[in-house]
């Protein structure tokens, strides 16, 4: 769908959608109604992905599994809870590009880059600095800052924070490079997001991947606006560790279990430091119950706790959808109809607003950030009443992402439209 040159029309959305091979996803999730009943105009899978209509199928059958069975249920029925999380781990491997064994479910996004940080934020006096992008999400900044005090350190001289050039909205993937070129010999750990959450900017994961290590620093991932977004191929392209929410483009419901990625070079690595629990524990020992921590290998030996069940078995009917769609399609989907918004709203160029996202498709995912001048959130407010949810960030950002597994042209179409009319 990517080849195709946008036209102005309504038709040209409508013959769009019906060309659409992915088109008939959108009746697997719940559309939220506008107050005359209709489907709303749903533009915020970057926040709370949609429910699929599956969900409740999933967790029912969970659900009669903990009735009739109890305890059992960790051990028989169709799904045993004992290993349910590793179902969810080899489809969410394929979304991340990643081995089985690379990638857990568990605890949510912040815990688990805590997790990370105690087995891979090592500094010393030499190397202590986190390398960041300014404006990083607020948890992260304040993880960081916590882990940098942690270790006895300042901030203010070890988080190293990086910026666009001045009148620009996105950080050159190049400036990355050249930072770490320049400061790598200070830098412990560069935690980047894979798309950053106000801008929608895909960081070039690979090269900064390459440069981080060629100057011995651990590099690691936020993914929550690139998980089931953007094609990832974490094994290859080798960062150490990465973390994601899966409630966002994977669709697992408010607060969902969470993602973790740790390459294999450490999928034995038994001196690491880590914080431990029993899930963490080699499974053929586990229940010996013995005092000593003998950790699983991989990803699955940095868990803590048994999973919860419910809240994986939501996240499997999205999954179960995703492996259906194929993340390749979606993405060509997906480029087509942001690069769509995209040519719309340039058709009226307008000193009200800009987009901020960059230009080049292959350095954005699904989201578009328009920057407004002169109007705020009541635009949004406004646009909400009218059935149209995109979301509002301070100060002057209004975030949209047309999904491509349950947005179509239309909604990116009638988007357009009434955005134009409210500013
Ligand atoms: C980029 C990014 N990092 C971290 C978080 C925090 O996630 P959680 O509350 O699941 O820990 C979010 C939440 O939206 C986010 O967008």
């Amino acid at each position: 769908m990517t080849d195709t040159t946008f036209q102005t029309g309504e038709e040209f959305a409508a013959a769009m959608d019906a060309r659409d091979p992915l088109a008939h996803f959108r009746a697997h999730f719940c559309i939220p109604k506008t107050k005359s009943g209709d489907d709303g105009i749903y533009l915020c899978g970057h926040s709370l992905g949609l429910q699929p209509k599956s969900v409740s199928s999933c967790l029912d059958e969970q659900l009669q599994n903990w009735a009739e069975l109890a305890v059992e249920g960790h051990f028989h029925g169709k799904t045993p809870w004992i290993r349910f999380h590793r179902l969810l781990a080899s489809q969410t491997a394929v979304l991340v590009g990643a081995e089985p064994a690379e990638v857990v479910v568990m605890n949510s996004l912040t815990v688990n880059l805590h997790l990370m940080m105690a087995s891979f934020y090592r500094p010393t006096k030499q190397r202590h600095k986190i390398l960041v992008e300014s404006g990083a999400f607020p948890s992260d900044q304040y993880a960081v800052k916590s882990q940098i005090r942690f270790h006895g350190f300042e901030p203010a001289l070890s988080l190293l924070e990086l910026a666009p050039r001045a009148g620009e909205s996105s950080v050159r993937d190049e400036d990355v490079e050249t930072l770490i070129d320049r400061e790598g010999d200070s830098i412990a750990l560069i935690l980047l997001g894979g798309v950053n959450y106000a801008t929608g900017q895909v960081f070039g994961m690979e090269g900064i991947t390459k440069a981080g290590r060629r100057k011995g620093c651990v590099v690691g991932f936020d993914l929550a606006h690139a998980a089931g977004n953007v094609p990832l191929r974490l094994h290859d392209w080798g960062p150490d560790f990465a973390a994601w929410c899966n409630y966002k483009y994977l669709n697992g419901g408010p607060g969902c279990v969470a993602g973790c990625f740790v390459h294999q070079r450490h999928a034995r690595a038994w001196d690491l430091p880590r914080l431990a629990g029993w899930w963490g524990h080699d499974e053929e020992t586990r229940f010996q119950m013995g005092p000593d921590f003998h950790p699983m290998v991989g990803a699955e030996g940095w868990q803590l706790s048994n999973p919860p069940i419910l809240a994986l078995a939501a996240l499997r009917a999205s999954m179960e959808i995703f492996s259906e769609a194929g993340l390749e399609r979606l993405r060509s989907k997906s480029l087509s109809l942001t690069g769509y918004m995209e040519f719309l709203l340039d058709q009226h160029s307008s000193p009200k607003y800009s987009i901020i996202t960059p230009r080049e498709p292959e350095r954005r995912g699904a989201q578009l950030s328009i920057r407004l001048l002169g109007a705020g959130r009541e635009l949004c407010d406004q646009l909400a009443a009218q059935g149209v949810t995109g979301d509002w960030r301070e100060p002057d950002i209004f975030r949209v992402a047309p999904v491509p597994l349950y947005n179509s042209h239309q909604d990116v179409y009638r988007f357009v439209q009434r955005f134009l009319a409210a500013l």
